[in-house]
């Protein structure tokens, strides 16, 4: 199978079987049900893929950074971008569900204690529950991310009650537990804010609003409220202050996710492009702009993944690449769409449209990704 490997970067055995198991399940079980999850979703049903996710589960799908002890398939970062690649090529709308129960279980595996892994990861990796879900976003706080209103008070059992509205949680209603960002210290700022593992049947969390977005539809974007939602002492995740990091780095890793499951859209369109010009030549030369942008994406993509799995520091290459993948695929489906004129406008170019454009704002929008770098390129000096 060619997984558009450059020179020199070899997958190693773990990474080919989770890359072609991947490969294989986007094949025959996502490319037949997207148009179906798309069509549904539109109508305001919002079907949730529950049954998908748990026997992506079942292939090792929702633990693939994480060690096999935990079921996990210690694919690492490239053999995640490789398969979220292809994943996100049959359905990225089923494949965000899969991208955040993975980024929920690194911060577990890098910030839990050991109770907290035997508790929490044998149960994502094993689709117990069909996704976990990210919460940091507020109404009144998207990009200022540490300008977040919920808090966490302290209870004298040494549990903490939680009070406040998140905002844009992906599989919101669907996930069975949330890592929830709230401050425990509001002077502090960003070194006041902890992080929670929160049951999605914790008493006191319900979902609100339900977004109706312009694509994705498979995947619900919902508010959560926490009315008096008392957590356990043993749910808070690392230490109290250190929740803004355990967010940032969670979304550095999450970036390259957004990233190959853009690369994923751009490929679904590209293969419509090179089609059509089969028939129309007059539209090669843009197949040859497209290719060659998507190959210097998804090399963008592997190097920040590479770079992870070296556990080199990685944020400014997770921000390029995330700008760099997510404004190309939204280039490639446009020209993509002009270039099959009124076919571009149907079923099933114009969904891969629509699907791109969210890659450009979740996860930090183009804005947020292009500050991050200037600010990581001045500090280098
Ligand atoms: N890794 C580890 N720590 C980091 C970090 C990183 N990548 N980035 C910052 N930090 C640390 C800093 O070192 C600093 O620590 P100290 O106080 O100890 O020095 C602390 O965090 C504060 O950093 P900043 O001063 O840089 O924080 P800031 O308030 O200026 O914010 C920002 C920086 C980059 C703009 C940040 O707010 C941000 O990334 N915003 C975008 C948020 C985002 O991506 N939201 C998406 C939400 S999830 C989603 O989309 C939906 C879903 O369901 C997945």
């Amino acid at each position: 199978m060619n997984f558009s490997l450059p020179e020199g970067l070899a997958l190693t055995d773990a990474q080919r079987h989770v890359a072609e198991r991947a490969s294989d399940f986007a094949a025959t079980r996502l490319a037949p049900a997207a148009a179906g999850y798309d069509a549904e979703g539109a109508t305001g049903a919002h079907p949730f893929p529950d049954a998908t996710l748990r026997a992506m589960a079942a292939e090792g799908l929702l633990g693939i950074n994480i060690s096999p002890e935990f079921g996990g398939r210690g694919a690492g970062a490239v053999g995640y971008a490789v398969a979220v690649r292809a994943l996100a090529s049959a359905c990225a709308a089923t494949t965000v569900g899969l991208m955040v129960s993975n980024m929920v279980a690194e911060a577990i595996a890098t910030y839990g204690d050991a109770e907290q892994h035997a508790a929490w990861l044998p149960r994502i990796t094993a689709g117990a529950f069909s996704t976990a879900g990210f919460s940091l976003s507020e109404p009144g706080s998207g990009s200022d991310a540490g300008g977040l209103k919920t808090v966490a008070v302290r209870q004298a059992d040494g549990g903490y009650v939680l009070d406040g509205t998140k905002s844009w949680v992906t599989s919101g209603g669907h996930a069975g537990l949330y890592l929830v960002m709230a401050s425990t210290d509001a002077a502090a700022r960003t070194r006041g804010i902890s992080a929670f593992l929160v049951a999605a049947d914790a008493p006191g969390l319900s979902v609100g609003k339900s977004e109706e977005k312009l694509g994705q539809h498979a995947s619900t974007t919902t508010q959560l409220i926490l009315d008096g939602c008392h957590v356990a002492a043993d749910r808070r995740l690392g230490p109290e202050g250190i929740g803004f990091k355990i967010a940032m780095s969670s979304l550095d890793g999450g970036r390259i996710g957004v990233s190959a499951q853009a690369c994923g859209i751009a490929t679904a369109a590209l293969g419509h492009l090179r089609a059509h010009a089969d028939a129309h030549p007059e539209h090669r030369a843009t197949v040859d702009q497209c290719a060659a942008e998507l190959e210097a994406a998804w090399r963008l993509c592997l190097r920040a993944a590479w770079m992870k799995d070296r556990r080199q520091r990685f944020t400014r290459e997770a921000a390029m690449t995330k700008l760099y993948c997510t404004e190309t695929a939204g280039r490639i489906c446009e020209r993509t769409v002009r270039a099959l004129g009124r076919a571009g406008l149907t079923a099933p170019v114009e969904k891969l449209l629509r699907d791109a454009r969210i890659t450009r704002i979740y996860e930090g929008t183009s804005e947020i990704q292009r500050l991050v770098i200037a600010r990581e390129v001045l500090r280098a000096g």
